[in-house]
């Protein structure tokens, strides 16, 4: 997507989106006041934000296999670590963000699409200390990696799977049996995404949330999040900008919002 359309999106989403005022929703105004609009510094942020700080140090080279969005299937080519540290992981503020939703639902089931180097999965591992927390990762090398990340940061909860999407969920979500959380951060495609969700809406119950990054990062993933809200088992929404929030909160009317954090 050109740059000009992002930032044609950025300036209709302020346009359109509210601060706490315009929330009627008591749930959705008690999450925007308590959660997302809330500046906290806990002190683990800083152990994980020590050890980003050392991957982007890291100039080692790893094969990259990329099965996700904006790479062709089974090519491969070197990138360093450091490069994928500065790029590909969610910053600071956003991996804050992220624990400040995990901390407040509390799930007990949690799966991550796309562990990359493991920093966002320990962000919201570390309220969690007895959930079940799955985290798939196609790319073998950043997979290891990002287990010894969680291991070095305690978050000996996670277990880091390598491999497909498309071959880890379904047996995830089954072993699981059902998904309290569930973060989408990979193969930001249309047909994928909408895959991976309707594989892992059996799994959900009124209480579930589910978190899908870059939601108008592409015309298909722009198209994904409509059909995403469109779905009669969804009930609120929050658009976010950067992250799109999904409820299944039965006895409530559907209602999209969008906000500004
Ligand atoms: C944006 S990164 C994840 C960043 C991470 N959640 C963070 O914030 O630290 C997306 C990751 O998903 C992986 N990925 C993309 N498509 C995949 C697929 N179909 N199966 C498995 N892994 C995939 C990529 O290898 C990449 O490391």
């Amino acid at each position: 997507m050109s740059k000009l359309q992002q930032i044609l999106d950025y300036i209709l989403f302020i346009g359109l989106s509210n601060n706490s005022h315009g929330i009627h929703s008591p749930f959705v105004f008690d999450l925007y006041n308590e959660v997302l609009n809330v500046r906290k510094e806990y002190y683990f942020f800083r152990a994980i934000e020590g050890i980003r700080q050392s991957l982007l140090q890291n100039h080692t080279e790893i094969e990259m296999v990329d099965l996700g969005a904006g790479s062709v299937l089974g090519t491969t080519s070197k990138r360093k670590i450091s490069s994928i540290a500065a790029t590909s992981l969610q910053s600071p503020k956003q991996a804050a963000l992220l624990f400040r939703i995990v901390d407040y639902f509390q799930p007990n089931t949690i799966i991550e699409l796309g562990t990359s180097l493991g920093i966002t999965t320990c962000y919201m591992a570390m309220p969690l200390k007895k959930s079940k927390f799955i985290s798939i990762e196609g790319n073998p090398e950043l997979s290891a990696i990002a287990t010894s990340v969680c291991r070095k940061l305690g978050a000996n909860q996670v277990i880091c799977k390598t491999g497909s999407f498309e071959a880890h969920l379904e047996p995830s979500l089954n072993e699981l049996k059902q998904v309290d959380l569930m973060f989408f951060d990979g193969n930001h495609r249309y047909k994928p995404t909408w895959q991976y969700f309707t594989s892992a809406l059996p799994y959900t119950t009124e209480n579930s949330v589910f978190i899908f990054d870059d939601i108008y990062w592409s015309k298909e993933m722009k198209a994904v999040w409509q059909q995403i809200k469109n779905h009669p088992q969804v009930t609120v929404t929050i658009d976010l900008y950067k992250f799109g929030l999904v409820f299944f909160r039965t006895g409530q009317h559907k209602q999209h919002f969008k906000l500004r954090v």
